[in-house]
């Protein structure tokens, strides 16, 4: 798979303009820092881990242009204020900072391109990681579904999995986080589909299916409110997204809607995964009430954008409409909480972690290891009996006793 941020003979940073997308793809490139500081604020980039790797070539090429140090305190504070929830951002800012501070003038610009290339490196190697742990949790959850089908005489039986946003290549360098457990899994030859939410009001669910398609991996789009109802019936095995930022005591910062899942899928006694590299963790806010949560534009609330449909005027042309009347107030939090206690386990780079204040606190001190430490098997059977526990309300047929809470 190709990166959604590369360098061209030139060195010159590229991206794609994901606002076209999945219509169009027009590609991008980053000539300074304030094209990175546009890109970002105007979500032509988006995802936490890629808002990271903009904001880091941001400052290198901020400071090719200026190594003053005034210039890179400047770089940095224009940078960080483009985008407040995900932390990916300052986490790269200042790793940028931490390496150029103590080097003279003369050699910083040659830092920052080394820096931010590696950063964008290590961001694609986490999710490749992420996409084996997350895979290794999952599959067990794949061989009961196939168990299940096994004894209601059907052949296969898709491991359904709901995802919220996108947690795709798009969203990162490569690989993506929630949809890289994904790709392992299909990858792997484990039967998948996705249940992708729509995300209003930017519909980033249509990056997703985009993704999916184009690896030819089941999915289906649905509304945002129907997770709910697909969880008490049964179709969903597991929800996994990604997230923009996971305070010390492990509440998940991630798009708007995902706590409802969260709600919906402990009610129905559905795993909830979340996965994320370990920049995305923040051990410095202690909780999710201390995450600042962006306010956005109305206009994303009051418009959808889409493509015209063929045989209209501007048919192909993509534009939006207006889908709330002239003068009704609105309201646009682009993230929400979802407490620890609703997530089963975050999935990151080194490995699956229970979210909680001392699991994060040894994993944010353990070095990358190894898939397959006690912990994680200790994980594995967690999912499994969770899964065992859901599966006591499910007729070997795949039909439903109902939800938990109706019993
Ligand atoms: O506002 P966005 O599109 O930048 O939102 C961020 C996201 O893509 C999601 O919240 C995602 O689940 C986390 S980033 C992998």
């Amino acid at each position: 798979m190709s990166r959604t941020l590369w360098n061209d003979a030139q060195g010159v940073p590229h991206t794609i303009d994901q606002r076209f997308l999945p219509f169009e793809r027009r590609e991008i490139e980053l000539r300074t820092c304030a094209d990175c500081e546009a890109a970002i604020r105007e979500m032509r980039v988006r995802g936490a881990p890629l808002i990271g790797a903009v904001g880091a070539w941001g400052l290198a090429l901020a400071t090719g242009a200026d190594a003053s140090d005034d210039a890179l305190r400047k770089a940095y504070e224009r940078l960080a204020a483009t985008r407040p929830t995900a932390v990916n951002l300052r986490w790269a800012l200042d790793r940028m900072i931490r390496r150029l501070a103590p080097a003279p003038p003369a050699q910083r610009a040659a830092l920052a391109r080394d820096e931010a290339a590696a950063i964008c490196d290590e961001d694609a190697a986490c999710n490749a990681r992420i996409g084996e742990h997350g895979a290794r949790l999952l599959r067990v959850l794949a061989e009961q579904r196939s168990a299940l089908a096994g004894m209601a005489g059907a052949e296969t039986a898709a491991l359904n999995l709901l995802t919220h946003c996108n947690a795709g290549g798009l969203a990162t360098v490569e690989h993506g986080t929630a949809l890289a457990v994904v790709h392992r899994l299909h990858e792997q030859g484990v039967a998948v589909h996705v249940w992708v939410d729509e995300t209003r009001p930017r519909n980033q669910g249509a990056l997703t299916a985009w993704e999916l398609a184009g690896r030819a991996i089941p999915h289906t789009v649905i509304v945002d409110n129907a997770g709910g109802l697909l969880m008490m019936q049964g179709r969903v095995d597991a929800v996994i997204v990604g997230a923009d930022r996971v305070a010390a005591n492990g509440d998940v910062a991630n798009k708007i809607g995902t706590y409802l899942k969260a709600l919906a899928a402990r009610d129905n006694r559905v795993p909830f995964y979340v996965a994320c590299p370990t920049s995305t963790i923040d051990v410095d806010t202690v909780d999710g009430a201390s995450i600042p949560i962006e306010e956005r534009d109305a206009r994303e609330v009051t418009h959808v954008a889409g493509r015209l449909d063929a045989g209209g005027i501007g048919a192909g042309g993509i534009d939006a409409v207006r889908v709330v009347p002239e003068g009704s107030p609105v309201a646009n939090p682009g993230f929400d909480i979802t407490p620890a206690r609703l997530v089963t386990a975050l999935v990151t780079e080194r490995g699956a972690c229970e979210p909680t204040h001392a699991a994060i606190a040894a994993l944010m001190r353990r070095d990358a290891p190894a898939c397959g430490d006690d912990r994680e098997r200790e994980l594995e059977r967690d999912a499994h009996r969770a899964r065992a526990a859901a599966a006591g309300r499910q007729q070997p047929d795949g039909s439903h006793a109902g939800p938990a809470g109706a019993r």
